[in-house]
């Protein structure tokens, strides 16, 4: 593939996708994706990029053997299915979610997306007679209007108001305004939050905030719905973050990792008690292409896989390396324009000083072959998001980029041209 076949593609996203995303792609000046194997993602020109971006699907990396081996035999058989005959794979792929799931979240809803999670936790919260919801300010739970009334950033709410009439927003980390909010008039359906912000820049909640939110919850008769579409299945060294401090929820959401990599799937958990509005009249809540026989062969290989990984436990150590090794590099140059390193397992947050330098430290790494995220809601934070498959090597590559790359802005923006020389 040319300079030239590149051009062509950037001008059919432009004429037919997105011409703003397509001015973006040509001032990034990056690649075409070409294809991808483990921990690595290859370019038109045969660059080889290690992935520690992803906005935390990759987990297990691309294509992993057994996840690809599950979903070829599926499509052998039955990729959609006829929605009338019994779907096997969905029973196994929901039991298999429910046995890593907090006690007694036993119900499980496939759906094709987390805002649609979003959106079933959204109806099922609402037939608990009430109608008013809090949420987080930094909080994201995606864009379908549902999901965007919980969702709190001006940027992206403003242009589509009025979204969901009754939601307040209080500040992540504080019990005692959830308390005031909540209030004692019996209103709030449900609490809707992550347990940790991940599109905010990987915000770490207080210890103790958790628990003081279940029990502000529980005095007031309010649903606990957490969102762990970027936060579950091990990635933050533990299958789900409110369990750092032994906190049940009534509805649990999950995404992104539970694609293996390989298919855009979400679910919804929840008690069977919760769960009865839907189970008593199967059809309030459906969608064409959830939990298809393809789809859900590829949950529960990815669910085996995670387990046989035993993913909390690696993604804490290897996330303890990066972050530890991220910590000694700061501690060693002083950037003045990195304000924090923080993570937890291997959802890691760099945090700079100002915008533009996030986006120049995104823009080195990619000259580094690396691949990384930025986050949606703060735009002076970089996110690491690498797979739990990184080899002790790939871990040293990594650091050794980042290093260059901090070290290439610091050059450029900090350093006399006397020092440069
Ligand atoms: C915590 C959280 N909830 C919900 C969503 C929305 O998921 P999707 O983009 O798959 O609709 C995201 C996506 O980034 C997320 O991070």
């Amino acid at each position: 593939m040319t300079y030239a076949d590149v051009e062509e593609v950037i001008d059919t996203h432009y004429d037919h996708v997105n011409s703003g995303m397509a001015r973006l792609m040509r001032l990034l000046n990056v690649g075409v994706e070409q294809s991808s194997d483990g921990a690595y993602v290859e370019d038109h020109q045969g660059v080889r990029y290690l992935d520690c971006g992803g906005y935390c699907v990759f987990l297990l990396g691309r294509r992993h053997p057994r996840i690809l081996q599950a979903a070829y035999a599926q499509l052998e058989n039955v990729a959609l299915g006829s929605r009338l005959l019994v779907n096997r794979q969905q029973g196994e792929a929901a039991k298999a979610l429910a046995s890593i799931a907090p006690p007694g979240l036993r119900y499980v809803w496939l759906a094709n997306s987390g805002a649609e999670a979003v959106e079933a936790a959204i109806k099922l919260a609402k037939l608990n007679g009430r109608t008013r919801f809090v949420a987080m300010e930094g909080g994201f739970h995606g864009k379908t209007l549902g999901a965007l009334s919980l969702t709190h950033s001006p940027k992206y709410r403003e242009p589509f108001l009025p979204l969901l009439p009754d939601v307040t927003f209080v500040p992540f980390g504080d019990a005692a305004a959830l308390a005031t909010a909540i209030g004692d008039n019996g209103a709030t359906t449900a609490v809707v939050m992550e347990p940790l912000q991940s599109e905010a820049g990987v915000v770490i909640p207080p210890p103790g905030y958790l628990r003081d939110v279940e029990h502000i919850c529980r005095q007031h008769g309010a649903l606990l719905v957490m969102d762990e579409i970027s936060t579950g299945l091990g990635r933050t060294g533990a299958w789900w973050y409110c369990q750092e401090e032994d906190v049940t929820p009534d509805i649990l959401l999950c995404g992104k990792a539970l694609s293996g990599g390989l298919v855009p799937v979400s679910a919804l958990l929840c008690t069977p008690a919760l769960y009865e509005a839907f189970n008593s009249e199967p059809l309030v809540h459906t969608s064409t292409f959830a939990g298809s026989p393809l789809v859900s062969a590829v949950v529960k290989a990815t669910i085996d896989t995670l387990c046989d990984l035993d993913a909390p436990t690696r993604a804490r150590r290897l996330g303890d390396r990066i972050v530890n090794g991220l910590l000694a590099i700061q501690q060693r140059w002083q950037f003045p324009f990195v304000t924090a390193v923080r993570g937890r397992g291997l959802l890691i947050a760099i945090a700079f000083s100002d915008d533009a330098f996030a986006g120049e430290f995104l823009l080195e790494m990619v000259a580094q072959h690396v691949l990384i995220s930025h986050s949606l809601n703060a735009h002076a934070i970089a996110r690491l998001t690498p797979p739990l498959i990184l080899s002790d090597t790939e871990i040293s590559f990594l650091l050794a980029a980042v290093e260059s790359a901090l070290t290439a802005i610091h050059k450029r923006y900090f350093e006399t041209e006397g020092q440069r020389s």
